[in-house]
């Protein structure tokens, strides 16, 4: 018989955070999305049907009818500058005039003689739209000459001083492209103007203040048919194989409207930026008595114990990632005085590791002593591996302040610390990308087997940022169980897809690739050939996704309404979603 599922609350309409990162506020990493997309390609040599161990193992739950919401959009406010502009003018001193070029189109506005990143086109919205409602905004927009790519913003500014960032995209030099955002109206206001701006700089050099054209724009009024409809839990569907942990962030876990679709469906997290170094360090500390905290590094919890107070009172679990990583960790840490300037001489090894040695016991001290039984797992050093810069293990030189002033060692000397001071139930991870490319993969198992072999170390982490179709199947499996060789636990620690294609076929696609992923692993679990023992989802819905870049991509289990995706059912191993 057929089960209908039942209603639930989490009709909200539209979240609210843009990240370029997974979780809040930390710089983008583009560079890496295409590399750790795209890189390594490896053909498909045998059949996937061959080898896939399985999907018939872990048939679905064919009871549960699925119910797509549909989604419902009014516009409330529209000008495409055919016929006039609705009132946009400028924000400053700039000039903001109507010219015989669009998008599409004959004409568009363009925003000229600008002296400042924020000056930009606004308009007026007020009489458009209605108190405590999300609005969703679309516009087209580009530049000309200048650089290569410029980030553009999509603003509000909330009665004469509250100015919110409600979207944001990067522009490629000479191409319309479409920036999109969530108007998030609180409940008093007395005036909301849009605006249109770039990325802020100060002082702007010429390039921060290319002219701006925008075309079409449009703000909806969003309503969703079916939000009501209760989803079944992943994190349940999969509790007797591993456990099902998001990459989150502060402002999710403090907005129900997220967080309750988290705890329905995942019973792990990971704070995508607020447990890594340049988040818990304590600058002013640091530098205001670099004498007292000179060998310990003074950290502050505030960032880091949203994540722990959050999985300690609700009963989930954290990943706590990250002590040591070649990036989010200031340089100031590794200088004299913790001083910021350019010349400031980098300290000696000794002092490092000591440094090394005090942050890593702090954070675990404190993660132990208040929320004991929380964090399961440690990311002890993520990206260590880089190929081809130098050193024959493979250990990453270029750009590792950590390679530079303590050497290969700091890896060693990081899990040694970690172990020292983790709890017993802590276990202890080496993170890593690209996991299957041959000779970074080789790399990695040497590592981790040294580590392993001193007691170091009790599992390996596989970030698995993945395209479509690339790496395949029966690459993941063998690696997968070259690192069960070890004997260690393996988490998938980052899964996301990188995929810039929304049509139907497009997020069928992307079902069937988080479907077969999901067989593979619990697959392997069942045969007792790999001991995998949590997923993490790297980010709940396409919006907040870090793959947004020059693109909009669409790699997560749930859209910008917070609606399931059919990735969600493919993940779900949903029998409507195919097994290849
Ligand atoms: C890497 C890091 C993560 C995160 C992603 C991008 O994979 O391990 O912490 O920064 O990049 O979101």
């Amino acid at each position: 018989m057929k089960k209908k599922i039942m209603p639930l609350l989490l009709a909200a309409l539209i979240g609210t955070a843009f990240l370029t990162s997974c979780g809040d506020g930390a710089e983008p990493k583009v560079e890496e999305s295409v590399s750790k997309t795209e890189e390594t390609a490896a053909p498909d040599t045998v059949s996937e049907t061959e080898t896939e161990t399985e999907a018939s193992v872990t048939e679905t739950e064919p009871e549960i009818e699925i119910v797509k919401p549909t989604v419902k959009k009014e516009v409330v406010f529209g000008e495409d500058f055919e016929t006039g502009t609705s009132g946009f003018g400028p924000r400053g001193g700039e000039t903001v005039k109507i010219i015989d070029e669009g998008y599409n189109s004959s004409k568009c506005l363009i925003v000229t003689d600008r002296t400042a990143t924020w000056n930009g086109a606004s308009v007026d919205i007020t009489d458009c739209i209605k108190a405590s409602t999300k609005y969703e905004v679309r516009a087209m927009m580009k530049y000309e000459g200048g650089p290569a790519t410029k980030k553009v913003y999509v603003s509000l500014q909330q009665n004469t001083s509250s100015y919110i960032t409600c979207g944001q995209l990067e522009l490629k030099r000479g191409e319309w492209n479409e920036v999109s955002g969530v108007l998030d109206i609180p409940a008093n206001f007395d005036s909301e103007c849009l605006y249109f701006e770039s990325e802020y700089k100060d002082p702007a050099t010429e390039d921060d203040l290319v002219d701006l054209y925008i075309d079409d724009v449009k703000v909806y009024y969003v309503e969703v048919e079916n939000a009501d409809v209760k989803l079944p839990s992943l994190y349940e569907k999969h509790e007797d194989y591993f456990k099902i942990g998001l990459g989150t962030g502060a402002r999710e876990l403090r907005d129900p409207t997220y967080y309750s679709i988290i705890l329905n469906q995942f019973n792990s997290i990971t704070m995508g930026n607020e447990m890594k170094p340049d988040s818990v360090l304590d600058y002013v500390k640091c530098s205001n008595d670099p004498e007292k905290y000179n060998l310990e590094p003074a950290i502050k919890t505030d960032n880091l114990e949203v994540g722990l107070k959050f999985a300690k009172k609700n009963g989930i679990t954290v990943r706590l990632h990250v002590l040591v990583w070649h990036q989010q960790t200031p340089e100031w840490f590794f200088k004299e005085n913790y001083s910021r300037d350019a010349n400031a001489a980098y300290v000696s090894k000794e002092v490092m590791t000591q440094r090394l040695e005090n942050y890593i016991k702090a954070v675990l001290t404190y993660c132990n002593e208040n929320y004991p039984g929380i964090v399961y797992a440690v990311d002890v050093v993520n990206e260590a591996i880089n190929i081809g810069e130098g050193n024959s293990d493979g250990i990453r030189t270029k750009d590792n302040h950590w390679y530079d002033v303590i050497g290969p060692d700091y890896v060693e000397l990081a899990f040694t610390f970690a172990r020292k001071y983790a709890a017993e139930d802590m276990k202890l991870f080496y993170n890593d990308y690209n996991c299957h490319s041959a000779d970074r993969r080789l790399a990695m198992y040497n590592l981790v087997k040294g580590l392993k072999e001193k007691g170091l170390i009790d599992g390996m982490g596989f970030q698995s940022h993945y395209g479509l179709a690339s790496p395949s199947t029966i690459e993941i499996q063998e690696t997968l169980l070259k690192f069960a060789e070890l004997d260690l636990e393996l988490q998938v620690t980052e899964l996301d897809i990188n995929t810039a294609d929304n049509s139907d076929e497009g997020f069928e696609k992307l079902a069937v690739r988080y479907k077969k992923l999901i067989n593979l692993y619990r697959s392997l679990v069942d045969k007792g050939l790999a001991n995998i023992t949590s997923i993490t989802i790297w980010g709940l819905t396409d919006e907040n996704s870090w793959l947004n870049d020059t693109e909009k991509k669409y790699p997560a289990l749930f859209d910008e309404y917070l609606m399931p995706k059919e990735a969600y059912w493919g993940f779900y191993q949903h029998s409507s979603i195919a097994n290849y």
